[in-house]
C-alpha cells in the first residue's frame, strides 16, 4: 500500500532495506577516549568559517586513528565545552584531521579565536557514514547547501581518490552568495583531477558573481540522471535536503539510496546521555548518516 508523507511516496524503496547496518554500537569500544591534540593550521574560509587541521600528539594513537566518510569527533576546548564536527578531511590522510567550524557559540567562538599550537581533545570517531563501498560501480550525486560541504568534503575525498571504482559523480553546491563559498580553491582540482562534474549556483549574484544564479533545486532540475543507477548524498539545512530528497524521488531514485546527515544538539556522543534523540533513535549513534526512507519514518527528524 502506498503511504504519502510531505508529498513523498515513503514505502517507495522498502524493498531494499537491510543494506545498511545502522546499528553501529558495535564499534563503541574505542572511542570514550580522549585524544590529546594540536591545532596545526588554521585557514579562514569565510567570515564565519574557518578550517582547522589537528594532528593528534601521541604517534601512535595518531596511526592507529580513523574514520569513515560522514563520521564525526567530539572536538573539547579545555575547560569550557565539547562540540560535534564533522570530520571534512580525507579517510585516507593518517597524517592529520581537517575539521571546517561555523562560529556559532560559546565554544565555536573560541575555536575562532584560537591560534596554531593551541592544545585541544578530540573524541571519536563517531556515528554512521555515508556508505561510498557500497556505491561503487555506480553514479554518485553529491548535494550540498551552505555549511553543507564541511561534511560532503570527506566523502568527496574518497570518492575522487578511488574515482575509476564509480560511475558519473556529479557536485551540486549551493549557497546564499558567493562570499560563503566554501573550499573554492579545491574546485579545480575536483574538476580536473577527480574528473567530476561541478555546478554550484548562488542565490544572490554580486557584481563578480559570473555562474548560475538561483536555488540549488534548479540545478538538479537540469541534470539528467538514470534514477536506478544513482545514489546521492544530500547535506545541508533540512529545508533543503526535504525539497533536493523529493525531488530526487520524484524523478525515481529510491529513497534508501539518498543519505543525508541529521544534526542535533549533542552531548557525550555515545549513547549514553539521550540528549540527541529522535524517539527511540539515538542520532550520534544510530546517525548521523540516515538514508532517507529512514528520516521519512522517524517522526520528528526534520
Ligand atoms: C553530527 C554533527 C556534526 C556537526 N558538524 C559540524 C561541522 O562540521 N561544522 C560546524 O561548524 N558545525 C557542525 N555541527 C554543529 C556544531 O556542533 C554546533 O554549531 C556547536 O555544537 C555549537 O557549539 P557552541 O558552544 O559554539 O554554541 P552554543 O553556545 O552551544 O550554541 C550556539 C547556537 O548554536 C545552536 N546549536 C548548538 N548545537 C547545535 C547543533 N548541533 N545543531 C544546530 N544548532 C546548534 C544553539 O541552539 C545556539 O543557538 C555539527 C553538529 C552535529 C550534531
Ligand atoms: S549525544 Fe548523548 S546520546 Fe547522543
Amino acid at each position: 500500500m502506498t503511504r504519502i508523507l510531505h508529498g513523498v511516496d515513503i514505502t517507495r524503496g522498502a524493498s531494499f532495506r537491510g543494506v545498511v547496518d545502522f546499528n553501529q554500537r558495535y564499534r563503541l569500544q574505542h572511542v570514550d577516549r580522549n585524544f590529546k591534540s594540536t591545532i596545526t593550521t588554521i585557514v579562514p574560509l569565510t567570515d564565519m568559517e574557518k578550517l582547522f587541521q589537528l594532528r593528534i600528539d601521541d604517534d601512535a594513537e595518531r596511526a592507529t586513528f580513523g574514520f569513515l566518510p560522514g563520521q564525526f569527533v567530539m572536538l573539547e576546548v579545555p575547560g569550557y565545552g565539547e562540540v560535534p564536527i564533522s570530520i571534512s578531511s580525507s579517510p585516507s590522510n593518517k597524517a592529520y584531521i581537517e575539521l571546517c567550524i561555523r562560529r556559532a557559540g560559546t565554544v565555536t567562538n573560541l575555536l575562532h579565536r584560537a591560534r596554531p599550537g593551541a592544545k585541544v581533545g578530540l573524541r571519536g570517531p563517531f556515528g554512521t557514514h555515508f556508505p561510498t563501498g557500497q556505491m561503487k560501480g555506480h553514479d554518485v550525486l553529491l548535494i550540498a547547501g551552505g555549511l553543507g560541504l564541511a561534511p560532503l568534503r570527506a566523502p568527496i575525498f574518497d570518492i575522487t581518490e578511488n574515482r575509476a571504482a564509480y560511475g558519473r559523480v556529479h557536485i551540486l553546491y549551493g549557497t546564499k552568495d558567493p562570499s560563503q563559498l566554501l573550499f573554492d580553491y579545491q574546485y579545480e582540482t575536483w574538476r580536473r583531477v577527480g574528473g567530476v562534474e561541478l555546478s554550484i549556483a548562488v542565490e544572490h549574484a554580486d557584481a563578480d558573481w559570473k555562474g548560475e544564479v538561483g536555488l540549488i533545486t534548479h540545478l538538479l532540475d537540469r541534470l539528467t540522471l538514470d534514477a536506478d543507477d544513482t545514489f546521492a548524498i544530500v547535506c545541508g539545512p533540512p529545508v533543503m535536503f526535504k525539497h533536493v530528497c523529493s525531488r530526487l524521488s520524484a524523478r525515481g531514485v529510491p529513497m534508501d539510496r539518498m543519505f543525508v546527515s541529521l544534526e542535533r544538539r549533542m552531548h557525550c556522543g555515545m549513547g549514553k546521555c539521550y540528549r540527541c534523540n529522535v524517539g527511540h533513535t539515538s542520532t550520534c549513534i544510530d546517525g548521523p548518516v540516515f538514508d532517507y526512507w529512514s528520516v521519512m519514518n522517524l517522526k520528528e527528524s526534520i
